[in-house]
């Protein structure tokens, strides 16, 4: 065991489409505010990352509902949910956006590291395809039922009831958000993670080394994926908004947002320590701390590890605290 000369404690970054409420302080602000506030009393080093997320289909879809560009729609909700935190007294170090030069430059190299690894598999598949808009439907922009547990109202990519990762093809009676029309299948080329081949990592990563120390409800979520079969996923969009793909022949794709806004962690601690991030990363002796709402555990369990692992030269996240919903009328709030 290494001994821990330093903390990199992340909070989720919210995509920037809202105000922050009760929900997102109680689940992901308030408690690593209070832990790195216990570790400056203690004198420790400690860093406090956090910003917000402003690429993905929530803000594509949030601008398009307003009608302004998504430039536009996130200068208004960063401004506004970077004060809402500063009001609340939540004490980032610094409180970063994805959309910033050095983010698309850090995210782009990263994504450009691990295909010169060799760890992305290049593959066309049909994906579903609005004829009406004349676009690829993201899986955010598909609708239909959960088949895990019903849910009429989940997502092609997760049901936010029973918190299942989906893909839009399991869905039952999937319509697009965008036009409610049946969405047709149509080819396109995109780059995926081949997640399945981590799952010896995994296991010896996650169900032996942290069997003790991460909580009951992150490790058994984890452990029941892992067991259920872990399958390749796209990391690329047929997208206008994002981070660009940063290869040839890859006009109209941008990296998909659960590729980019976790290295959006490791942008801000650039623009924090732009002389020594790297300690903050790389060094063994760096305790790394990821806290988040129950929903984003898939992404910071697995795949953003596995990202920092198939790259060679990151740290992983010691812990992953992950709170429940704060929830109202049985709902989440
Ligand atoms: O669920 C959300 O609000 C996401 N924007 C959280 C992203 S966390 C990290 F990966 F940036
Ligand atoms: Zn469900």
């Amino acid at each position: 065991m290494s001994e821990t000369k330093r903390y990199t404690v992340t909070a989720a970054l919210p995509y920037a489409n809202g105000g922050i409420h009760l929900g997102h302080l109680a689940g992901a602000y308030l408690p690593p505010d209070i832990y790195v506030r216990y570790r400056r009393l203690k004198n420790e080093d400690v860093i406090f990352v956090c910003g917000s997320d402003e690429h993905g289909v929530p803000i594509t879809l949030g601008a398009r509902k307003e009608g302004i560009s998504p430039q536009q729609f996130v200068d208004k909700y960063h401004e506004l949910m970077k004060k809402s935190f500063s009001e609340f007294g939540i004490s980032f170090d610094i409180y970063s956006r994805t959309s910033n030069k050095i983010h698309h430059e850090t995210a782009s190299q990263f994504f450009l590291d691990l295909y010169n690894a060799k760890k992305f598999a290049e593959e066309t598949s049909q994906q579903f395809y609005d004829e009406e808009e004349k676009i690829f439907l993201a899986d955010r922009y598909i609708k239909g039922t959960c088949p895990v547990c019903a849910n009429e109202n989940a997502y092609g990519d997760q049901c936010e009831k029973c918190g299942s990762s989906l893909s839009p093809k399991e869905l039952k009676n999937p319509v697009s958000v965008l036009s409610g029309k049946i969405p047709v299948l149509k080819e396109t080329k995109h780059w995926y993670f081949p997640l399945n081949e981590y799952e010896n990592f995994f296991r010896d990563w996650i169900l032996e080394n942290h069997k003790h120390d991460w909580k009951t409800n992150v490790y058994g979520q984890c452990k029941s994926w892992i067991d259920a079969g872990l399958h390749p996923r796209a990391m690329t969009r047929d997208l206008e908004w994002g981070v660009k793909v940063p290869l040839p022949n890859a006009e109209g794709k941008v990296l998909y947002v659960w590729f980019d806004a976790p290295i959006g962690y490791i942008s801000a601690t650039k623009e924090l320590k732009p002389n020594d991030w790297e300690k903050y990363w790389k060094d063994k002796d760096t305790t790394l701390l990821h806290f988040i709402g129950k929903d984003n555990i898939v992404f910071h369990c697995l795949l953003f590890p596995a990202f920092l692992h198939a790259h060679g030269e990151y740290i992983l996240p010691a812990n992953v605290p992950a709170n429940e919903f704060l929830n109202l009328e049985g709902e989440k709030l």
